[in-house]
Order: structure tokens, then C-alpha cells, then sequence
């Protein structure tokens, strides 16, 4: 299953330890959005996108990529830092249905955040993602590879 993962990683890097676990897993290419051709998408039977969390959503230029993107029938999987519990996916489903891509599952965790207020009393969230974070994020992946065609 040839996968392609477009992360944005700007804050503390957080999300790009999540990225690089699940590439690990999946054999995935990771690439930076600026990086990537929309009619390169073609070549892939599954792309993932993530980023931080940033005012409830996912990083601008990931927003902007999906919506530079043409109407496509492809599988895709969401994922996330953050520094609140909780999954902010919402928001990047409904743009990337709206192209017409399959979103298979959504990952998320929490992540160092020393945004505004939250500097002064040492960060939200430190030391994450940890251990356990990166081998849940593992685990979804894993969990991606069985559902993949050619594993059924
Ligand atoms: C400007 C800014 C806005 C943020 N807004 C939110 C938010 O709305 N909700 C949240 O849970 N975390 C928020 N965060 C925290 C980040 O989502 C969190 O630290 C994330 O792990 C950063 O990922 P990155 O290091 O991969 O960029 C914000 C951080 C910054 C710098």
C-alpha cells in the first residue's frame, strides 16, 4: 500500500514524532505540504495529513493544501497534536469529504504546548508525545495496513 504523509510540524516538533512513528510502520513517504504536487496524489493508495492543533484546527497549510486539491476518490487518515485532550479532527473530515476522500481513522494525542499564557507556568502537556504516545500511534497504523486491500 503506497501511503504519503503530509504533516506540518511547527510548534515543538510534536507532531512530527507522531508522523515519523507512523511512516515507520507503514512505510509511508512523508512530505511538508509546500513539498507536494496535487496530481503527484495520484500515485497513492493512502495519504495521511496532520499537524498541531492551532485555534481548534489543523495547521493553515494543511487546510490549504486539501483545499488546492482536486475532487478525488482516495483513502485517508487524519491524525494530531495538541495541547488539550481530545480529538480536533472534525473540522479536516469534513474538507477532506468534501473532496471526496475515505477517512479511514483519526489519531490523536497531546503535545508540549508553551502557547501564550501556558509558557509562563511551563508548558501544557510535557514530555509528550512519549513512549506510550508514539506506540499507540504505532498501533493505528498497524491498524491501516490491515485494513488495507491486499491484507484482506
Ligand atoms: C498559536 C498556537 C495555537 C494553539 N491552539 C491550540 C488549540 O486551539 N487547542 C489545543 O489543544 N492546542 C493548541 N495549541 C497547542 C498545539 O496544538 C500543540 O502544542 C501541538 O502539539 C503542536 O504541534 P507541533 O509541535 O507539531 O507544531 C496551540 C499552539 C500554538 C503555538
Amino acid at each position: 500500500m503506497k501511503t504519503l504523509i503530509i504533516y506540518k510540524s511547527v510548534h515543538h516538533k510534536n507532531t512530527e514524532k507522531v508522523a515519523r512513528a507512523m511512516a515507520e510502520v507503514l512505510g509511508a513517504r512523508l512530505a511538508q505540504p509546500e513539498e507536494v504536487d496535487p496530481a503527484a496524489l495520484a500515485e497513492y493508495d493512502l495519504i495521511g495529513f496532520g499537524s498541531g492543533i492551532y485555534f481548534s484546527r489543523h495547521h493553515k497549510t494543511i487546510r490549504a493544501f486539501i483545499d488546492r486539491l482536486p475532487a478525488m476518490s482516495k483513502d485517508a487518515f487524519v491524525f494530531s497534536t495538541s495541547g488539550a485532550t481530545g480529538d480536533h479532527s472534525g473540522p479536516l473530515i469534513a474538507k477532506l469529504k468534501g473532496k471526496g476522500l475515505n477517512v479511514k481513522g483519526t489519531f490523536a494525542c497531546t503535545g508540549f504546548d508553551t502557547f501564550g499564557p501556558f509558557r509562563l507556568i511551563g508548558g501544557l502537556q510535557r514530555g509528550h508525545p512519549d513512549e506510550k504516545d508514539l506506540a499507540d500511534a504505532r498501533a493505528f497504523a498497524n491498524g491501516l495496513l490491515k485494513q488495507a486491500p491486499e491484507a484482506q
